[in-house]
């Protein structure tokens, strides 16, 4: 996986790639690139207008490109549903589906429409959710791959099952942290339950590392931003961040390479995992607790009202 780039997707056509957050960042790099390699890809989001800017800016770089618009709000259970009925009725089978969408350090406890702390809500239960609805047809496809974005800050985040929505204790970092955590559970417990049930679906994780994306505006800086935190961020930014389209190599690589291998988690090689092409990344104890899994699951499926 020396240097792998973009540039080494094998063929996509004939699948169905399904992209969430691929309005701009890093979903939109993914979304971009599996057309260009030919798969037909669906833009899971939330802003019609913004799905059809990023569609029309594809489309215009791969002529004849495969593309498609369902709305989906993953603060929204009733919109995770809407979303998954309206690919199925459009769709016979899906090949991939890409859980990317996130929104990060929220300076404030705000909740979806479900009543859920937002962080945990959008970047985990949301997309725990939609693969539990989207499972049938994942089990249809040919070689099926379900890729989770996790961040370097899931190592700094604990499971806090006495209080996982913050009821008692927000902190912005802390719940961030503690999403990406629980997404990267979800992916690991997600392949040991596909192995169990030959389910035939591969649960791959990946982070980008650091990319310049609006993930910083639309959460720590949402609600303003001291002077001296955004002098402090744009210094490291500039320092340890790379484009989007860098950032989604290791997405890519999970969602598409042969040598990715199912359960793994991927992110980068070099740097504490900031910077290089994309290489097997750490899994933590605290990730690979299958007891911890296990509850998170069912937590899980008592808070969505959804199974596998
Ligand atoms: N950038 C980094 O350095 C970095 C590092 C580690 C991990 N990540 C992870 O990478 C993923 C992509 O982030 P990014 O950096 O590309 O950030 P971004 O530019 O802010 O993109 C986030 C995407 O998520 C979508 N989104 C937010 N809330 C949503 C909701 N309720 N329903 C549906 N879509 C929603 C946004 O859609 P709208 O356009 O509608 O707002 C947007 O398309 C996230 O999971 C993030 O945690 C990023």
């Amino acid at each position: 996986m020396a240097g792998w780039t973009a540039r080494d997707i094998p063929p996509q056509r004939g699948r169905v790639a399904l992209v969430t957050g691929a309005t701009g960042g890093i979903g939109f790099e993914v979304a971009r690139a599996l057309a260009a390699a030919g798969a037909e890809v669906l833009f899971a989001v939330r802003d019609r207008g913004k799905a059809e800017a990023a569609m029309a800016c594809v489309a215009g770089e791969t002529p004849g490109a495969r593309l498609g618009f369902v709305p989906l709000d993953l603060g929204e259970l009733r919109s995770v549903r809407g979303c998954a009925e309206e690919v199925a009725a459009r769709h016979p089978a899906l090949h991939l589906l890409v859980n990317n969408a996130g929104v990060m350090a929220l300076p404030t406890r705000r909740l979806t429409a479900d009543g859920f702390e937002r962080q945990l809500g959008v970047n985990f239960l949301g997309h725990f959710a939609l693969a539990a609805r989207l499972l049938p047809l994942l089990r249809t496809a040919t070689s099926p791959r379900v890729v989770t974005v996790t961040s370097l800050a899931y190592r700094f985040g604990r499971l806090r099952f006495e209080d996982l929505q913050g009821e008692r204790k927000y902190r912005p970092w802390r719940a961030y942290a503690q999403s990406k955590l629980a997404a990267l559970s979800f992916a690991l417990e997600l392949q040991r339950r596909s192995d169990r049930g030959g389910w035939g679906v591969a649960s791959i994780a990946a982070h980008p590392g650091w990319a310049m994306t609006n993930l910083y505006a639309n959460g720590p800086a949402s609600e303003g931003a001291t002077p001296l935190l955004l002098r402090l961020m744009r210094r490291a930014t500039r320092l340890f961040s790379h484009s989007a389209e860098i950032g989604a190599r290791p997405l890519l690589f999970a969602a598409t390479a042969a040598e990715a291998r199912p359960g793994g988690h991927y992110g980068r090689c070099r740097l504490c995992e900031l910077r290089g092409p994309p290489a097997p990344a750490r899994i933590t104890a605290a990730a690979r607790d299958e007891v911890a899994a296990a509850r998170l699951w069912q937590a899980a499926e008592a808070l969505t009202g959804t199974r596998f």
